[in-house]
Parts: structure tokens; sequence; C-alpha cells
């Protein structure tokens, strides 16, 4: 059970948030935010609209006017470095997906890296965008788009709150649930607690132990996951018996 929110520590307890009508994309408008107006750490910028909204792998992040979350959160994670940078796209993961699963009720997954999935269809999907200074982040902008109201996608393997539980969805206790879930998590990082982000994040790894179709340098591949590596490497054992670990720009799930 969780404690009552008095009990929780808070991590940007002061927080500014800028509520904006339409914006580019809040991941640039926050960017520009970190390079020229040393904003405090936890600031959240949010939007109605983003007319550029940006996705994983160059794409466009598509949303309604007014249906969604989109938002984007600055940190300063100084504590990390290149060998556990993939810990902070675990930890947002995982309090997306758990914000998610307490408003649809329904079992949620994190496909690799971090995409949220409800019903074999995407909800939610996270950008995040780093500066670093030699081996430290200097800063990251964190940034979630989430599917509450709108119920029509262009992409059929979309879906939203309203879609699975038209009873809940509200954009605003979406954005108040999931920075709650952000600190929670953050706080796990902060203090170094890797296993077990780990361990959370495997559990809730999307086909985990399945086989699954894969385009690996533009080849159809099955391979079954097998799990994550410390560099956030997707861990595969192919039909022919080889195991793989593979990056970003390697792998893409055919889903
Ligand atoms: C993905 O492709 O899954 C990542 C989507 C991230 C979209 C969010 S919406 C708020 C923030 N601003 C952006 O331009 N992108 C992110």
């Amino acid at each position: 059970m969780r404690p009552p929110a008095f009990l929780r520590p808070m991590l940007f307890k002061d927080r500014a948030i800028i509520r904006l009508d339409s914006v580019d994309s809040t991941n640039d408008y926050a960017s520009n935010l970190v390079k020229h107006l040393a904003p405090t750490e936890g600031t959240v910028v949010t939007a109605q609209e983003q007319v550029g909204g940006k996705g994983q792998r160059g794409t466009m992040w598509e949303s309604e006017l007014n249906e969604n979350l989109l938002c984007s959160i600055i940190l300063f994670p100084t504590y990390l470095s290149h060998a556990n940078y993939f810990y902070l796209t675990k930890v947002v993961a995982l309090a997306l997906r758990e914000l998610v699963e307490e408003h649809t009720e329904k079992e949620v997954y994190i496909k690799w890296p971090n995409d949220i999935i409800v019903n074999n269809k995407k909800i939610a999907g996270i950008l995040i965008e780093t500066i670093w200074n030699d081996q430290k982040m200097q800063s990251a902008v964190v940034g979630i788009g989430l599917n509450v109201h709108q119920t029509k996608f262009e992409n059929n393997k979309a879906t939203s709150i309203k879609i699975l539980n038209p009873k809940l969805g509200d954009v605003e206790e979406c954005l108040k649930g999931l920075l709650n879930y952000l600190d929670k998590y953050l706080l796990l990082l902060q203090s170094g607690q890797y296993t077990t982000i780990a361990r959370l994040y495997r559990e809730h790894l999307f086909k985990l132990g399945q086989v699954s179709k894969f385009i690996y340098h533009d080849m159809e591949l099955d391979a079954m996951i097998t799990g994550v590596d410390e560099a956030g490497r997707l861990r595969l054992y192919t039909d022919n018996g080889e195991s793989l670990n593979c990056g970003l720009k390697e792998i893409r799930f055919v889903f």
C-alpha cells in the first residue's frame, strides 16, 4: 500500500509549472529554458497543443488539441554517467507505467526502451533529451505524451485512458499523479538503488521471454527477449541460437 501523500518525501517542493496554450514542442521550450534562463530543477512545461511535437527516432508526436497530457520536466541528474544513463529511462518509464495502471485499472507494460503499452497498444511515449558535460549528465528534458481523452487515432496501434476506462481520465489529475510517481522513482535513482530499478523494469518488460518479430539491420528477425543489459541494450536470443545485445539504432520491434 502506498503511504499517504503527506508522508511521502517530495523531491521538488516548489516546482514551477509553465502552462502554455500552444507551442512547437514542450521539449524544445524546456531545452531553451535550460540554455538561457537557469530554471529550477523539477520545472514542468505543459501545453494544450503542440504544432511540432517530437517523437522518438525523428518521428512526430500527434495529439488533438486539449485532449492529452503533453509535458516536459527539467532535471539535473549530474550524478549520472554514460554507464548508468539508461536508469533514467527506466525510472521515467516505471513512473509513467504506474500512473497508467492507476488510471486504466489494466495490466500495463513497458515496451523497450520506453513505450507504455496496454492491451497491445501504445498509450504513452517518452522522449528524453540530455546535455552532457564531459562524462557527466548536465541536464535532461523528460518529455512525456500520454493519451488521455483522444479516442480516434490514425495509427490503429494507439489507445488512450478514455478508450480503456471511459469513467476515468482527467489531464490535470494525470499530471499531478505523474509528478508524484516521478518523485517516487527518481528518489530510488538518486539513492543509487539500481538493482531494484532494474528488477522492476524487467518485471514489466513487454514480451519478456516471448518470441517476437523485429527488424534488425533491415532484416526480419524472430527472437526472444531475455532482458536489457546495463547500457540499456535489448538482449535477444535468436531462433538460430545466437545471443544479441542490440542498441536503439540497430533494432526495431515489428509492432
Ligand atoms: C515517442 O515517440 O514515443 C516519444 C513521444 C514523446 C512525446 C512528448 S509530448 C511532450 C514532449 N514534447 C515533445 O515534443 N515530445 C514529448
